[in-house]
């Protein structure tokens, strides 16, 4: 079954018999006990379970290719979830190039919980070797990174990774498995921050954590304890909504996807433009791999380097009227970022970086747009 038709074959709640075509929400925080003990449903209590999060995470798994998934209240909270599950004195890699708070994460918070870890540059796969310790539990991926579209070579660092007995996680929210499936290239851990492509419409905060078939049980189990005990899970609502977007995932990823490609072509040829941060571009220093490893589409994420700073891509933004100044991507609406003065002083960002995220309005709309902005 083709993508386009598997998530509308994975987002109908086969657990309703009322005939609604259209999922309901479950909003109920706790579930009836039977005299023996039972429960009929199977859901006890929300933070457990509830048939809005069930249907998400199953739709999630299927769709991944996955063993299981697990549906967090945030990105960051999935991505603390994952953290949780290491010991006290384990070592972690991260990439130099990464969702920011990725980095601030493992300084500020899980270095009180005992993990240490090292930022490495992930498309240099000899300095990842020489970076790895004895106690290094996980290796952390995200291409292409945030927000330099740089391109890791992800079954090497899964294999590096698996022959050091670590776990190798990939942030894949850019992608989303309809662009690049990591599971397949030998990844252990998948994560999302389903609040970007998955939702579409920069309306509902989510994250996801799906396992590998291949990974040990005991990692599920330890997830679901975490997912359980620390409680960071979405409402209802949210997973309803999560569900909702999912059903056009595969349609606006095109059309973004689409969208990105022409216009880092038409950027990348502009003499105002020093440079086009775009895996597509067969002048992206890793284009090949990208090709080798995503699925021959690029996504609808690029970067550009405009002016001699801070100040001068700024103005760029201040000129630009289709693209709203705002943080967050992956919705139905183009949004444009300066990276550097959102990221704190660990950030190795060009000053001149513009991160666009590239929405569903007609392209030339969208090109008109630039041109008259650098005019
Ligand atoms: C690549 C990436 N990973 C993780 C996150 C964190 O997700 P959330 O904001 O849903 O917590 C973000 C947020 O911008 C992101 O861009």
């Amino acid at each position: 079954m083709k993508t386009e038709t598997q998530v509308i074959q994975l987002t109908e709640n086969h657990e309703d018999n009322s005939g609604a075509v259209a999922n309901g929400i479950c909003p109920s925080t706790t579930f009836k006990r039977e005299v023996d003990g039972s429960y009929q449903s199977g859901y006890v209590y929300t933070r457990h379970s509830n048939p809005n999060r069930a249907l998400l995470e199953q739709a999630l798994a299927k769709l991944e290719g996955g063993a299981q998934a697990f549906a967090f209240a945030s990105g960051m909270a999935a991505i603390s979830a994952v953290l949780q599950t290491l010991k006290s004195g384990d070592h972690i890699l991260l990439p130099d190039d990464a969702y920011y708070s990725v980095q601030l994460l493992a300084k500020d918070v899980f270095s009180r919980w005992g993990l240490s870890h090292t930022v490495v540059d992930m498309t240099d796969i000899a300095s990842v070797k020489a970076a790895i310790r004895p106690k290094t539990a996980l290796i952390w991926l995200e291409s292409p990174s945030n927000p330099q579209l740089k391109i890791s070579d992800i079954k090497a660092l899964s294999d590096l990774a698996q022959a050091h007995g670590a776990l190798c996680a990939i942030d894949n929210t850019w992608c989303t498995p309809i662009l690049q499936k990591p599971l397949d290239l030998g990844v252990d851990v998948v994560m999302y921050s389903t609040t970007k492509y998955f939702g579409g419409h920069s309306d509902c905060l989510g994250g996801a954590v799906i396992l590998s078939e291949s990974l040990d049980k005991k990692w599920s189990e330890a997830l679901k304890n975490v997912q359980n005990l620390s409680g960071a899970v979405p409402a209802p609502f949210d997973c309803w909504l999560m569900v909702r977007g999912m059903k056009t995932l595969p349609l606006r990823l095109k059309q973004q996807s689409q969208n990105a490609a022409a216009l880092a072509e038409f950027l990348n040829q502009h003499p105002k433009i020093q440079a086009v941060h775009y895996p597509g571009l067969p002048s992206h220093p890793q284009h090949t791999l990208a090709k080798s490893q995503m699925t021959g589409v690029f996504g609808a994420m690029l970067s550009v380097q405009v002016g001699e700073n801070s100040d001068e891509a700024m103005a760029v933004i201040g000129r630009l009227q289709l693209f709203t100044a705002a943080t967050s991507l992956g919705g139905v609406e183009s949004l444009i970022e300066h990276r550097k003065s959102v990221e704190g002083n660990l950030s190795v960002t060009p000053d001149n970086l513009l991160r666009i995220s590239v929405g569903i309005e007609h392209i030339d709309d969208l090109i008109a747009d630039w041109t008259q902005a650098l005019d």
